[in-house]
């Protein structure tokens, strides 16, 4: 059976939405199954500062319905290095933490596997609005993130419609593209553009709108992902290229707040959970996941080795529907 007592819980790398109701969920979850909470503020930071704090159930009151997290996240830069991570484990033990469960993303888990090799036991927990965690088919934070895209596109359209205009989105995903395919097909995208596919301005953006121009087209919509090109360039290509009076819009961290859908604060219950169910049975050292609409959990090491391809269904759906 497990020897933890005391399990502290951080969120650490870009906040989404529904890490609070993942927070909720850990610590809820701990005390019910016996175990004492202690929350750690500004992610890893706080292991090295020793912002650490007793938590109970009402130190999670209030907080299933709002953005951000109320632990506050951070990226930690003395935590890289050997001599951070030995801190970090030391002011573990100090505080009389044996677990800690970190909500993050791929960086936060490599923090986890490091930690964890100074005997800290670790569970990870997905939360990116990125939905870029290979191990996972969904991050808690993607789906608020894909509404308030799709709300404040809809909303651009309506200005790009009465103008004639073309209009370039720019969605985050530095390194991936899930929320720029989805909120293309969401809000009828002509052109969707991914930092996992190549692409050319002439061929698949210039080309398409001048199709569709022929055809009637009169207003026009681009999507694209930040690792995948600029809007304000890629507008003024297409400007001096087609004529149109085109403009860019950067979405930016807009995406990142907000209150977390149903489904965000459903699947944070669900990992929040299985993670301290994990360390009740004494196993540690994973990633909760989802698979197949199903919690999941990985070996550490084994889940940063893994590799996630965007669907190529879904950028089938997006050419098909934009044609
Ligand atoms: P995310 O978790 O969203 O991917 P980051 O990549 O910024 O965000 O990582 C968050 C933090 O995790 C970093 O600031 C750092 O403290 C820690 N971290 C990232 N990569 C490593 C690593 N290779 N080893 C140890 N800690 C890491
Ligand atoms: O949360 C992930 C993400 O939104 C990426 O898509 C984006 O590149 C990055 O965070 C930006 O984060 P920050 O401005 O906090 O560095």
């Amino acid at each position: 059976m497990s020897e933890i007592k005391t399990i502290g819980v951080l969120t650490s790398g870009g906040d989404a939405p529904g890490m609070n109701a993942a927070i909720r969920a850990v610590v809820r979850a701990a005390i019910f199954n016996g175990f004492a909470v202690k929350g750690i503020r500004h992610g890893y930071n706080g292991l090295l500062t020793e912002d650490i704090y007793d938590m109970n159930l009402r130190s999670v009151s209030e907080i299933i319905h709002r953005g951000g997290t109320m632990l506050n996240t951070a990226r930690c830069l003395e935590f890289t290095t050997p001599e951070g991570q030995a801190k970090a484990a030391e002011n573990c033990r100090k505080n009389g933490i044996d677990a800690l469960v970190v909500i993050g993303g791929d960086g936060s888990f490599r923090g986890c596997m490091a930690i964890a090799r100074h005997g800290i036991k670790c569970i990870g927990i997905p939360g990116t609005i990125d939905n870029d965690i290979a191990c996972s088919d969904y991050t808690i934070g993607f789906d608020t993130a894909l509404n308030t895209a799709m709300e404040m596109i809809d909303k651009l359209r309506d200005t790009t419609q009465s103008h004639e205009r073309c209009s370039v989105v720019e969605v985050m995903g530095r390194h991936a593209g899930y929320i720029a395919v989805n909120t293309g097909i969401a809000t009828g995208a002509l052109v969707v553009l991914v930092p996992e596919q190549p692409w050319d301005i002439d061929k698949d953006v210039i080309a398409r709108i001048k199709e569709t121009q022929a055809e009637g087209k009169k207003n026009f919509l681009i999507i694209v992902a930040e690792g995948a090109g600029k809007a304000l360039k890629i507008a003024e290509e297409i400007e001096q290229k087609t004529g149109l009076d085109t403009r860019g819009t950067v979405l930016g961290h807009v995406q990142r707040g907000g209150s977390p859908s149903m489904r965000d604060r459903v699947v944070a219950a669900q990992m929040g959970v299985h993670a301290i169910e994990l360390l009740q049975a004494g196993i540690f050292n994973r990633v909760v996941a989802m698979k197949n609409d199903t919690i999941v959990d990985y070996d550490i090491e084994e889940a940063l080795s893994m590799h996630k391809e965007l669907d190529p269904m879904l950028i089938g759906v997006a050419k098909v529907v934009s044609i």
